[in-house]
């Protein structure tokens, strides 16, 4: 069966209201990486980094999925391919959307890890340095979210999607983040047609074979139905 892998990164989420990470007044003007992103971060003050990540957490529960997210769902339900979703983002708007296994490489904000022994359990909405692991009672519970200096989430299964692609897109990621970044090299070498949907140009767009420029959610439903149809991508 034909595949058709999606990359999805905070721009598809922008207007649920949920802030990208480097537009203007985005995330990481107002945060520094180092200090709530990084192990180390958290190693110095896993007080802040509880309390970026519940504020998050409470703004994306209160979110919903925008026209983008629901046409890929779409997608999903009515192609004659496999859609296989592959997601930067934390979270969870592609399943509220009705999409299924989405692979989420840099975690999941409603998801809870334990640093001491890898146990993970559904997130409270606000976590703190004081809660206790259910499984081992370490100290050590922090988000499931793939902090810079780790490993996304999944990537040998994700490579292989991509290896197997004849339609890749990436929609409202900047490019500038690896390894996702290099996603559209993988999938144009093993033959698949790339194309990039965002607002503006992204790091990488001169690796798709087409771009289109817009809004998520004004260009996705367009370019789903053009896929539906059989009329290319
Ligand atoms: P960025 O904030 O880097 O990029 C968002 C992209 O979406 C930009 O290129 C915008 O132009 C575009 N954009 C904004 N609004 C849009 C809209 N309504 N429709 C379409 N495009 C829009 O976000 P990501 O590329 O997702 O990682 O960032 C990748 C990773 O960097 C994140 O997963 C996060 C971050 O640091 C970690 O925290 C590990």
């Amino acid at each position: 069966m034909e595949k058709i892998v999606i990359l999805t990164g905070a721009g598809i989420s922008a207007e649920s209201g949920l802030g990208t990470f480097r537009d203007a007044g985005g995330l990481w003007a107002e945060h520094r990486i180092e200090d709530v992103a990084t192990p180390d971060g958290f190693a110095r003050n896993p007080a802040l980094v509880h309390c970026f990540y519940n504020a998050r957490r409470v703004q994306a529960a209160q979110a919903r999925p925008n026209a983008a997210h629901m046409a890929l769902a779409r997608l999903q339900a009515e192609a004659r391919a496999e859609v296989v979703i592959v997601t930067q983002n934390v979270d969870g708007l592609h399943e509220a959307a009705g999409s299924r296994d989405a692979i989420h490489m840099h975690g999941e904000l409603s998801r809870a890890l334990c640093a001491a022994c890898g146990h993970r359990w559904q997130a409270a909405l606000s976590m703190s340095e004081r809660d206790t692991c259910p499984r081992c009672s370490a100290h050590a519970c922090r988000p499931d979210v793939v902090w810079f200096g780790e490993l996304p989430y999944r990537m040998e299964e994700i490579l292989d999607h991509l290896a197997g692609a004849s339609i890749f897109a990436a929609i409202g990621t900047s490019g500038q983040v690896w390894p996702a970044a290099g996603f559209a090299q993988e999938a144009a070498c093993a033959g698949a047609r790339c194309v990039e949907i965002n607002l503006e140009p992204s790091a990488v767009s001169d690796d798709f074979h087409k771009v289109l420029r817009g809004r998520a959610s004004d260009v996705v439903p367009g370019w789903v139905a053009g896929v539906l149809s059989g009329n290319g991508s």
